[in-house]
């Protein structure tokens, strides 16, 4: 090439070896950065497969403390709890009944862990309900927002009560976390942690969750969920979040929603949290099974874009797996 001149810039220079990589790299996957979420069903002796996420299963009350444990000694942030009753009524009754399954299982941790782990709980109705929707029906069918309001503000109540450090309010229901966090001040929680699911769309990326709690809904919640068309729309569910007393803000589902993430992270001055969602997991096992990707390469690149986004806490199904990886390496 005659009129070829030399760069004079080479930003490759800084790709040149493992080590060079490593000492430029912007940011980092932690194990204290990752939450594991944990499925646990009432009355089943043996721990359940999830046909949708290869390598998840619904959880026995032993089952569930050895997961733990084995999270909790590779380093995980913190465990999101969701609990799968054997009974289901019009109300989620099982949600706050201190012997419902979710209840009992914070109760579990809490005396094996103590303060060893962060223990979080989801707070909806969904699991609980016989329709499945994350609140109570008016008599049209619709989900009614006050009402359900008020069985958040018991259920949150119930799970400080059985030993939730944190509270996942997930129903995206209006006004939730300000009422839920005056009815904890009231009953003297007034350390109890609240992580919003404050910007959380209607997605079809949740669809294996629907196995893994096996779901008794029909039709969607696109009622109460946000619009995956939408974005500005997330800086204002984040704002009142926020002023009705949020700890942390979350994002959910994440791949899809990077841009929310990084609008969130740069406009508030709490902790963003983001939430690679069950369809999130079972793509990549699904692709990674047929040999079509690098499986813990994949894995890798999706948490880092969701850190790189703005996002310093993660819940993926995968933390405890890699955490191990990170142990390893350091
Ligand atoms: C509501 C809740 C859902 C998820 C977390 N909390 C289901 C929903 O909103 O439909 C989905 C998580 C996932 O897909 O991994 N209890």
């Amino acid at each position: 090439m005659e009129n070829f001149t030399a760069p004079e810039h080479r930003p490759r220079r800084l790709r040149r070896t493992p080590a060079l990589r490593r000492l430029v790299a912007e940011t980092r996957l932690h194990p204290a950065d990752l939450i594991l979420p944990l499925f646990v069903k009432e009355g089943i002796g043996e721990p359940s497969a999830i046909t949708s996420m290869p390598g998840v299963v619904q959880h026995t009350r032993d089952s569930l403390k050895r997961a733990a444990a084995q999270a909790i000694s590779a380093g995980v942030g913190g465990l999101m709890l969701f609990g799968i009753p054997a009974h289901r009524d019009s109300i989620g009754s099982g949600a706050t009944d201190p012997d419902g399954i979710l209840n009992v299982a914070l109760r579990d941790l809490k005396s094996e862990f103590g303060d060893a782990a962060v223990l979080m709980a989801d707070l909806c109705l969904d699991e609980f309900t016989d329709h499945g929707h994350c609140g109570v029906l008016t008599a049209s069918g619709a989900v009614d927002n006050d009402a359900t309001v008020k069985r958040y503000q018991e259920m949150g109540i119930a799970q400080a009560a059985a030993g939730a450090d944190v509270v996942g309010p997930s129903g995206m229901m209006d006004g939730q976390v300000g009422a839920i966090r005056s009815s904890l001040d009231a009953a003297g929680y007034t350390d109890t942690v609240i992580l919003a699911y404050a910007a959380k769309y209607a997605s079809a990326f949740y669809g294996p969750f629907r196995e893994a709690v096996d779901s008794a809904l029909t039709g969607d919640r696109r009622s109460y969920q946000q619009d995956s068309a939408n974005r500005r729309e997330s800086l204002r569910e984040v704002a009142l979040d926020i002023a009705e007393g949020a700890d942390v803000v979350m994002v959910k589902p994440a791949m899809s929603y990077l841009d929310i993430v990084a609008d969130v992270a740069g406009s508030v001055d709490v902790p963003v949290a983001a939430y690679q969602v069950s369809g999130e997991y079972s793509m990549i096992e699904a692709a990674a099974a047929r040999g079509w990707i690098d499986r813990n390469r994949a894995i890798v690149e999706s948490l880092l874009s969701i850190q790189r986004a703005g996002a310093s806490l993660t819940l993926t199904y995968w933390a405890a797996e890699v955490a191990g990886w990170l142990n390893q390496e350091a």
